[in-house]
């Protein structure tokens, strides 16, 4: 019975380790390129809009993670996107004051490393803010970054304007909506991009807002069959991943990069999202 009683707890203790270094050291090096659809009636070029999405990278100051950095960088060119979108919490959860001039530095040179056709656009996470927005997002425009908190640009690519807008983290940052959608012209196509989806209920008083690009909730991080998220932050049903809808509007939530708090991740690895952006209604590209 004893022996018994030792064989289990052993198995127990050996499937513990073994989930805690797969948790710990594999899963969070597995970067994932979800390629995923969106049809846009509004998009009338017969050329797909290519957007790579990055959220939640957690990564500067780097601490000798340089590598990662690197492989996140070469992975976003080789999907040779139009533009790029960042949609949050660049830097280390916990981090000191005296770390953010270090953060943005490194932050700028990741960024000055991204390649597209028209561009890097910004806004803040509530990491950011927590830390030092300005000298983050003063190192990305130096880099050639567009800043997008409470505005918007216009880019015109395959024959087709589309307009880019972004509002900051919208509960540490201070949402202007009609700031941020004061140069939209409706009839264009809309990318909405924002940390927490969460804006998306601040913002839809000013009418349609376009498709919703948004991270913050890290996919839950750690999934486990019987329970949607173990500890990612976070409280939204629909913020887990994938395309989701607010009423009649549609977000896509990116489960991110980087860890909340401990750089673990199970069944729930970092994401690199190449969208594509169509005519008509979405579905998962495969
Ligand atoms: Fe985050």
């Amino acid at each position: 019975m004893r022996r018994a009683l030792v064989l289990v707890v052993a198995i127990v203790a050996l499937i513990v380790l073994v989930a805690a270094v797969y948790g710990f050291f594999v899963e969070p090096r597995r970067l994932v390129v979800e390629r995923v659809r969106y049809d846009m009636p509004m998009w009338r070029s017969p050329e797909n809009l290519r957007i790579v999405v990055l959220s939640d990278l957690h990564l500067f100051p780097m601490n000798g993670d340089a590598r990662w950095g690197d492989r996140i960088v070469q992975t976003t060119n080789s999907l040779e996107p139009d533009i790029i979108l960042l949609a949050g919490d660049y830097v280390r959860v916990g981090i000191d004051s005296f770390s953010s001039p270090q953060a943005a530095g490194e932050f700028g040179t990741f960024v000055s490393k991204l390649k597209s056709r028209c561009g890097v656009f910004i806004v803040s996470g509530n990491h950011d803010l927590t830390y030092g927005w300005r000298y983050l997002a003063d190192a990305a425009e130096s880099a050639g970054a567009v800043s997008l908190d409470n505005t918007s640009r216009l880019i015109r690519i395959h024959d087709q304007d589309v307009q880019i807008v972004g509002v900051p983290e919208c509960e540490l940052g201070e949402i202007d909506v009609a700031r941020a959608f004061s140069n939209v012209d409706r009839t264009l196509p809309i990318i909405f991009l924002t940390h927490r989806g969460e804006a998306v209920y601040k913002c839809l008083c000013t009418g349609n807002i376009g498709l919703t690009v948004c991270g913050h909730t890290h996919g839950g991080q750690v999934r486990i069959p019987w329970s949607r998220r173990i500890m990612a932050p976070g409280i939204a049903s629909w913020g887990y991943g994938g395309f989701a809808s607010i009423g009649k509007h549609d977000i896509y939530v990116t489960r991110g990069i980087g860890g909340h708090r401990l750089d673990l991740r199970m069944f729930c690895p970092p994401e690199i999202t190449l969208l594509e952006v169509t005519g008509g209604k979405y579905d998962e590209a495969g």
